[in-house]
């Protein structure tokens, strides 16, 4: 069980201190892969028994989602680093609150498409705010509800454009900032992979899909207590 280190007292605790399911984050650059494996990963528990709730951020509830409208939208050049990192902190603790937490407590495993580490890697080392700031307003906004496994699928800056590119849609606000950017955006996760060695694990996305994903279930099916939540995986 986790508690919040920092921070205000969530008015609604009891979803956040009996947490019970799986919490797993996906995490990486744009085009690296994470909504593919995420979506693998959650038919794949659902396949097994599980209760699975797979989820993104920005977004989730109504408010995040209309607060990721506004993160997105192309036509906001002027937005200051810190209206986005606190922006993307009120939108993760509505996903928390109304979400995650709750979901939790109900034994879900939740899969959540990207999450805090994005502001860690984006906002602090792409954006160059604080790390301290950013790692504050992360528990603050979580409130002790913090991932059990994520999983950051890494590829070189080159490939991730390559593949987003081939979406048939124009490029959010995020996506169209200079390489620059994302190369200390991937640095950066590479960095939280070295900090925190057993909660975040890098995984080489360069492989084709199925390839990746299965060093994703072996991971996932080893934080799963055995015998308490699961039936034995299926090979598929
Ligand atoms: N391992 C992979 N190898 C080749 N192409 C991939 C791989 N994983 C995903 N893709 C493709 O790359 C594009 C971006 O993948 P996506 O999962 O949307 O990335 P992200 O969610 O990280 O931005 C999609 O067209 C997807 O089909
Ligand atoms: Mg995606």
């Amino acid at each position: 069980m986790r508690t919040a280190k920092s921070g205000w007292a969530p008015n609604r605790k009891s979803h956040i201190s009996k947490q019970r399911g799986l919490f797993v984050t996906f995490e990486g650059i744009e085009g690296c892969g994470k909504s593919t494996q995420a979506k693998l990963l959650a038919r794949w528990l659902k396949a097994q028994g599980h209760k699975v709730l797979l989820t993104r951020e920005p977004g989730g509830p109504r408010i995040s989602e209309q607060i990721r409208r506004i993160l997105l939208d192309a036509r906001h050049h002027a937005m200051h680093p810190l209206t986005e990192l606190l922006l993307l902190e009120a939108s993760r603790r509505q996903h928390v609150d109304e979400v995650i937490a709750p979901a939790l407590t109900g034994g879900v495993i939740v899969i959540c498409d990207r999450f805090a580490d994005s502001s860690a890697a984006y906002q602090g080392s792409g954006r160059g705010l604080d790390p301290a700031l950013v790692d504050r307003l992360n528990r603050t906004a979580t409130a002790g509800c913090w991932p059990d496994l994520t999983l950051v699928i890494d590829v070189p800056v080159d490939v991730g454009f390559a593949r987003a590119a081939r979406r048939q849609r124009r490029f959010d606000r995020m996506e169209a900032q200079e390489k620059r950017f994302h190369h200390r955006v991937r640095n950066g996760f590479k960095a939280l992979a070295k900090a925190a060695p057993a909660r975040v694990r890098l995984l080489d996305g360069r492989f084709p899909p199925d390839v990746v994903q299965a060093a994703v279930r072996q991971l996932v099916w080893s934080r799963l207590a055995p015998g308490k939540n699961a039936k034995e995986p299926r090979k598929t």
